[in-house]
């Protein structure tokens, strides 16, 4: 299969999901189109995760635009220079405990950002003013058309916190709790207004947590590995039994491409790892992994685990279903947990220059005002 009338911007290219997802492009599918990769390099975007792809594909298939996507003319810019037929909009400010203490920027990049990204696809695919030409909507490959697409990446977080009982579906009320995910639901309500106001191709997927390669180590999993190869404590908030349900990045990049090529516009897909776990069980589990790969006694580092004060208004459980996307699409999941959470510690200890390059930034400066206080 051939994707070369594809020219796709991917926003956020450089964090953790959006490299992943580029990687997953050239490597597994063997992408032959375009893809401009649009980002503001914050302190959570890095062109290291991309290194070998750049090397690879840049000039060719790949081109990185520093950029940021409040930025109405230059977004404009790249949607003419690189005649853009896809969205994939990774782009996010996406650490909840960093929403907590400064939300104005996660208003700024989640909904200012992707309301720019949303005009300026209005502008250049569709007929500006009222409904679109639908005739403008479809592209030809290979004898058979296909539509523009914007797809935007979501968060299971907008559904809110669940009890011990039942899942997340497509349909469940939006109850976002948090300045990061009610910042991601305003940008889902912004992305579904453009479907049904101006006919703009659209569709959503709200993931539950990815873990592996390339996740910046403020978020749980890097963190606690880190800190373990630091001997440091392992800050576990408030009673450790909040849940979350795990999915490896590479399952989440398979279910976005093929919700891209395969999916309904103007359709919400939910993505998860059906796989939930207490946070106190999943530090007590990556404890032991890290131990053996690192030859110690099995509970040698579950000493430096440390309850701290709870995150406010910590959601207590998410769990997605997600039927939808498997049964309309095909989609599911092939990292088994056990096997990916040995895949992302290996990965950690194998790229220790990129672990320092990380953590020695802003990164550093940043642990130190607010996490090491705690
Ligand atoms: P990340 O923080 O690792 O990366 C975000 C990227 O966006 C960085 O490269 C950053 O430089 C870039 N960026 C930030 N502001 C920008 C701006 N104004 N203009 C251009 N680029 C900008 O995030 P991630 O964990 O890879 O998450 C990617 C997306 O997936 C986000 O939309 C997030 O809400 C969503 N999501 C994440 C998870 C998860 O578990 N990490 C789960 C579900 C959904
Ligand atoms: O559910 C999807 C969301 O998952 C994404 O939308 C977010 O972008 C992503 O950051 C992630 O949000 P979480 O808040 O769930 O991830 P985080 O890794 O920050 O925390 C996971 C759990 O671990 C959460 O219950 C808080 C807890 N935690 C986190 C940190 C950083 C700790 O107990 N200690 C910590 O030091």
């Amino acid at each position: 299969m051939s994707y070369n009338n594809y020219n796709i911007l991917v926003t956020g290219g450089a964090g953790f999901i959006g490299s992943n997802f580029i990687r997953y492009l050239f490597e597994k599918v063997n992408f032959d189109g375009i893809i401009v990769n649009f980002d503001l390099l914050t302190y959570a975007g890095n062109l290291k995760n991309l290194e070998d792809i750049s090397e690879k594909y840049s000039g060719k298939n790949y081109f990185f635009e520093h950029g940021d996507i409040c930025d109405k003319k230059r977004v404009g810019e790249i949607f003419d220079k690189y005649d853009i037929n896809m969205v994939v909009h990774f782009a996010a400010e996406s650490h909840v405990d960093r929403s907590i203490l400064g939300p104005e920027e996660f208003v700024r990049t989640n909904v200012q950002g992707t309301f720019t990204l949303l005009e300026a696809a209005r502008t250049y695919w569709l007929n500006n003013n009222g409904k679109s030409d639908k005739a403008k909507l479809t592209f030809n490959i290979h004898n058979s058309s296909l539509t523009k697409r914007f797809h935007h990446i979501s968060t299971d977080e907008v559904y809110g916190s669940l009890g011990d009982m039942g899942y997340f579906y497509e349909t469940t009320p939006y109850d976002p709790r948090s300045p990061y995910s009610a910042s991601k639901a305003a940008s889902d309500h912004l992305v579904r207004a453009y479907y049904h106001t101006y006919n703009l191709p659209v569709t959503i997927s709200n993931c539950s947590n990815n873990y592996g390669p390339y996740h910046f180590p403020e978020k749980l999993i890097p963190l606690m590995i880190l800190n373990m190869l630091d001997e440091k404590p392992l800050p576990v908030y408030g009673d450790g039994k909040n849940i979350r349900d795990w999915l490896y990045v590479e399952d989440h990049c398979s279910a976005v491409w093929k919700i891209l090529t395969e999916g309904e516009v103007g359709e919400t897909y939910n993505i998860g790892g059906e796989n939930e776990w207490e946070n106190i069980k999943l530090v007590n589990r990556l404890c032991e992994i890290v131990a053996n790969k690192m030859g110690k006694d099995k509970d040698y580092y579950k000493k430096l685990i440390t309850f701290v004060k709870d995150r406010p208004g910590h959601d207590r459980r998410y769990a997605i279903n997600c039927d939808k996307i498997k049964n309309k699409l095909g989609w599911k999941q092939s990292v088994d947990f056990e096997k990916g959470l040995e895949k992302t510690v290996d990965w950690y200890l194998n790229n220790k220059e990129w672990v320092e390059t990380v953590k020695s930034g802003e990164y550093k400066k940043w642990v130190e005002m607010n996490y090491d206080k705690r």
